[in-house]
């Protein structure tokens, strides 16, 4: 079923309220494969994208939640990472709950005191807001089921990936493996902009044994934040051509994940890749996210590529750090020709 914005609108705090309410919840990481980049009202996508989710790379968060006697204007909460306060991403959590209060006003009948723990190092550059949000959407659900226990579980899924998209967009596919498709394409029945959506055909068994070792060339803060990024796209001299393209993109690549095309899988995962870097280094400003090592590892991968025929291949996201995409039986000859061979940290995924 396809839902519009109303079916998720919630037009007032219910009178029953639990007081006292101890909840929690996971969600993976996920890599993009055709990029969302670009946006447009209230975190909507530009252009669909299709990702791989990443089950070993988790947020999990707990919340516990006090009512209070009167609901308050602006949520209240706190939010701890590893046990300690973080006040530095509370701006980001405090616009989520901004965003998210028409379809879930009951959040501002709770203090919220957030706890969070990510199974990956959080400064190492993959992306933690797509898990964290996502988990923290699923707490929301969790509630508001609990409230409202007559909806579908249908229903409570696309919310959770509605909800997520307001606290950061590629938390919208950080829900159901092995993949996910967010934004609405005329050609792909039931996808929307408003939620991701699992394909409506099996994954290839192929890749239901990639990994994705990401290896840390760059480690913390994004030097240019995404949100930049996205709106930089806005006047972007080739926001037509990337639209298109990114339409046409995401058809061919749901056909490689349906019929195991590896090489076609390879050949459009790195075009994807260097296109959004592309777009990065042709934007106005433009700027540049790579460093020297980003392309060195890139070039290495290749040539082991060329070299063995081995099914290696890269992507990135908004960053300097590179993906590796292989499946895990040769596992040890990317360990030899190409881990052993740098200096930085690597971290191994699933998909
Ligand atoms: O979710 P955001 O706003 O951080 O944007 C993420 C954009 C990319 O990671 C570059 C691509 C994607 O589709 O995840």
């Amino acid at each position: 079923m396809r839902f519009i914005e109303s079916d998720f609108t919630i037009p007032e705090i219910p009178k029953q309220l639990v007081a006292q309410i101890r909840i929690s919840a996971s969600a993976p990481s996920n890599i993009a494969l055709v990029k969302y980049w670009g946006k447009q009202g209230l975190q909507l996508p530009m252009n669909p994208s299709v990702s791989f989710t990443l089950n070993r790379s988790k947020t999990l968060t707990t919340a516990d939640l006090t009512a209070l006697n009167k609901a308050s204007k602006q949520v209240l909460f706190k939010f701890y990472f590893d046990q300690k306060h973080y006040p530095d991403f509370e701006p980001k959590i405090a616009g989520f709950f901004k965003n998210i209060q028409k379809f879930a006003p009951f959040v501002t009948a709770y203090q919220w005191q957030i706890y969070s723990h990510n199974t990956f190092p959080h400064s190492g550059g993959i992306a933690s807001s797509a898990s964290g949000f996502a988990a923290l959407a699923k707490i929301v659900v969790d509630l508001e089921k609990q409230l409202y226990p007559q909806q579908t579980e249908e229903y409570y899924n696309k919310k959770v990936s509605f909800l997520a998209r307001l606290g950061s967009g590629s938390a919208t596919r950080s829900m159901a493996s092995p993949v996910m498709i967010w934004g609405t394409h005329p050609q792909i029945k039931n996808t929307s902009d408003l939620y991701a959506v699992l394909p409506n055909f099996d994954v290839h068994p192929v890749f239901s044994n990639f990994r994705d070792s990401i290896v840390l060339v760059e480690k913390g803060q994004k030097k240019v934040s995404s949100t930049a990024g996205h709106n930089l796209m806005t006047k972007h001299p080739y926001k037509d051509i990337r639209k298109q393209q990114a339409f046409e993109h995401t058809l061919q690549m749901l056909q490689y994940l349906k019929t195991g095309d590896v090489e076609n899988f390879i050949k459009l995962t790195e075009a994807e890749a260097l296109g959004l870097h592309a777009l990065m280094m042709t934007s106005d400003p433009d700027y540049i996210l790579m460093q020297p090592d980003t392309l060195k590892i890139i070039l290495t991968i290749r040539q082991i590529r060329h070299q063995t025929g081995l099914p290696v291949c890269f992507t990135l996201d908004a960053g300097a750090n590179v993906h590796v995409l292989y499946p895990e039986n040769i596992v040890n000859e990317i360990e030899e020709k190409l881990f052993s061979k740098i200096y930085y940290d690597v971290i191994h995924d699933y998909v």
